[in-house]
C-alpha cells in the first residue's frame, strides 16, 4: 500500500518551469541506446550520440566486417552481410578525457531493439508541412544537440501526398505516376533529396501513409498500391513508416480480427523485401487489442489509443487516461519488448498547434510534462517529440535531454515497467533494468502535493538500496524498507535503485 500524507498546497497552473536536468559536463559522455538491430545487406546508419566539449574523436573497436566509423562525426555506416551478434566498444574522447561504452550490433531479422527516438511533424505542423520545414527540423535536431542524446528519426506525418479535392493548387496533381508509384505534392518537390539531406546530418527519415484509399486528413493512401508504395518509400530512402488505418474502414470486409490485421501483415511482408530497413509503426488506435498481435503482424510499435492531442484543451485529461489507465487496464507491460513497443503517442511538449491556425505552448503544466516523459520512459515507449523542434525553450530541452531518464527508456533488456501500488491518485511504478537495478516512478495524479512512499515489498526488493534521483541526477543515499518523497500535484519523482552491496 502507498503511504501518503496530504500537504495542503494546491495545484497552481502558474507553476514555475523548474529545469531539473543538469547541463551535460565538458567531459565526453556516450548517451542513448546500447543495442541496435539491422538486417543483413541493409545500409547501416547509426551516429554515436555523445556530449562533451568539441571536438570529439570517435572510435569503435570490434566493428563487424563491412562497417566503418567516421572518427570526426561518429557516423557508423556500411553494410553487414553476415547475421550475428557483434559486441563492440564505443570510445569518445576530447581534451578532457575518454568515455567508453559497450554497444551490441545485432544483425538479424529484428529492428527497433529499443524504442524509437525522434521527432514527428503532426502535432505542430499538421497539414502545413513542407520540405523546407522538414529540413529545418532536421537541422534543429543537430543544433539543439538532441542528436547527441540519441534522437535519430525525423518523421513526416500526414499531408505530404496529393490531395485530389484540395483548394490549394500545390496539393493537386496525379495521386500516382503512370507506373502506379505514389506522388508527393508540390510542397515536397524531391523526396530523395530530402532524405539524402536528413541522412547527411546523421539522422534517419520517416514517412506516413494509410492502407486505405485516403489518409486521415484526406490525402492519397496506399490502397491497392501497397507494393509500389513501399518500393517508392525505399527508393526515396525512408527508414520508418507510420501506417495509419483511417479510411481502411471503408474497404475492410468486416470488423473481424483478421481484417484488422490484414493490411499490416501485407505491408510488413512487403517491407521485408525492400533493400533497406524500414521500421513499421502501426497506427490504428488500439483496435482489437493490437498489443496482443502487433508484433506478429510485423509491427515495431503500435499505437495503444486514439490521438493524445486530438483536442488541444484536453491533452492533460488524455495523458492520464491513455498514459496511465489504458496501459494499466490492459496490462500493456506484458506486450512491449525488443522489436515491438507499445506507443501511447507523441510527447506533447513545447510549442504545438492549437488546431486554430496558431502554435501555442503545450497546455500541460510543467509537472505534467515531467510526468509524461517519465511515464513514457518507464513504459519503454517511443520518445518522439511532436512540438516545434526549431523553437525549443530551455525547459523543454531539459525535459528531452536527461540522459539518465533516456537510459531508462532505452534500457537494453527492453522490459516495460508497470504500476505496483496505488492509493487514490498516488501511484508507484517500477521497471526492471538490464543491470539488475530498477527504475521507480512516484506519480501524483491528485490536485494537491502529497507524500508517496515506495515500499520494498511492493517493489519486490529487499535489503539496503542505493537510491538516485534521475531528473536531478543526484545520489539520495542508502535506504531500507521504504523510500518516501513529496510529489507535486500531477507531478513525478523518478528514481533508480541499486542493491547497496
Ligand atoms: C491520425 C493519427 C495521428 C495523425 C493523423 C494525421 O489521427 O492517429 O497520429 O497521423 O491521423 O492525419
Amino acid at each position: 500500500m502507498v503511504l501518503f500524507v496530504v500537504l495542503l498546497v494546491f495545484c497552481s497552473c502558474n507553476q514555475s518551469k523548474t529545469i531539473l536536468t543538469p547541463k551535460p559536463g565538458p567531459g565526453p559522455r556516450i548517451n542513448g541506446a546500447r543495442i541496435f538491430g539491422v538486417r543483413p545487406g541493409s545500409p547501416f546508419l547509426f551516429r554515436i550520440p555523445a556530449t562533451g566539449e568539441r571536438p570529439l574523436i570517435y572510435r569503435v573497436t570490434g566493428l563487424p566486417e563491412g562497417l566503418v566509423c567516421d572518427s570526426l562525426t561518429g557516423q557508423i555506416s556500411g553494410v553487414i552481410r553476415n547475421p550475428g551478434k557483434y559486441t563492440t566498444i564505443f570510445e569518445v574522447s576530447n581534451r578532457l578525457g575518454i568515455a567508453e561504452k559497450p554497444f551490441k550490433i545485432v544483425c538479424g531479422d529484428t529492428l527497433a531493439l529499443t524504442p524509437h527516438m525522434g521527432w514527428n511533424s503532426w502535432y505542430v505542423w499538421e497539414s502545413h508541412i513542407t520540405d523546407s520545414i522538414m529540413r529545418a527540423s532536421a537541422e534543429a535536431m543537430v543544433r539543439t544537440e538532441l542528436i547527441d542524446h540519441g534522437y535519430m528519426y525525423i518523421n513526416i506525418d500526414d499531408c505530404w501526398a496529393v490531395k485530389a479535392d484540395s483548394k490549394d493548387p500545390m496539393l493537386l496533381g496525379e495521386p500516382y505516376d503512370t507506373d502506379g508509384y505514389m506522388n508527393s505534392n508540390r510542397y515536397f518537390p524531391d523526396m530523395h533529396a530530402l532524405t539524402s539531406y536528413i541522412h547527411s546530418l546523421g539522422l534517419k527519415a520517416g514517412i506516413y501513409t494509410s492502407p486505405g484509399p485516403l489518409t486521415c486528413a484526406g490525402y492519397t493512401g496506399a490502397w491497392k498500391h501497397e507494393e509500389t508504395t513501399a518500393a517508392r518509400f525505399a527508393d526515396w530512402g525512408f527508414d520508418f513508416l507510420k501506417y495509419d488505418w483511417c479510411s481502411y474502414d471503408q474497404v475492410a470486409a468486416d470488423t473481424s480480427l483478421s481484417e484488422l490485421q490484414k493490411p499490416y501483415i501485407l505491408m510488413s511482408n512487403i517491407l521485408k523485401r525492400q533493400d533497406r530497413d524500414m521500421v513499421l509503426n502501426l497506427c490504428q488506435y488500439g483496435m482489437g487489442d493490437v498489443w496482443k498481435w502487433g508484433k506478429s503482424a510485423g509491427g515495431n510499435s503500435w499505437r495503444t489509443a486514439g490521438d493524445l492531442g486530438g483536442s488541444f484543451e484536453k491533452i492533460g485529461t488524455a495523458l492520464f487516461r491513455d498514459g496511465f489507465d489504458v496501459y494499466t487496464g490492459n496490462e500493456l507491460y506484458k506486450y512491449g519488448g525488443p522489436g515491438g513497443w507499445n506507443d501511447p503517442d507523441y510527447l506533447l511538449i513545447g510549442l504545438l498547434s492549437n488546431w486554430k491556425g496558431a502554435t501555442v505552448p503545450t497546455p500541460l503544466t510543467p509537472d505534467e510534462q515531467y510526468t509524461q516523459v517519465s511515464l513514457w520512459s518507464l513504459q519503454a515507449a517511443p520518445l518522439i517529440l511532436s512540438g516545434d523542434i526549431t523553437r525549443l525553450d530551455e525547459f523543454t530541452l531539459g525535459l528531452l535531454t536527461n540522459d539518465e531518464i533516456i537510459e531508462v527508456d532505452q534500457d537494453p533488456l527492453g522490459k516495460p515497467g508497470r504500476r505496483v501500488a496505488m492509493e487514490n491518485g498516488l501511484e508507484v511504478w517500477k521497471r526492471e533494468l538490464g543491470d539488475g537495478s530498477i527504475a521507480v516512478g512516484l506519480f501524483n495524479r491528485e490536485n494537491y502535493r502529497a507524500r508517496i512512499s515506495a515500499l520494498w515489498n511492493e517493489l519486490g526488493i529487499s535489503g539496503q538500496q542505493r537510491v538516485r534521483d534521475l531528473w536531478r541526477q543526484k545520489e539520495l543515499g542508502h535506504f531500507s524498507g521504504k523510500f518516501s518523497s513529496t510529489v507535486n500535484a500531477h507531478g513525478v519523482v523518478m528514481l533508480r535503485f541499486w542493491p547497496a552491496n
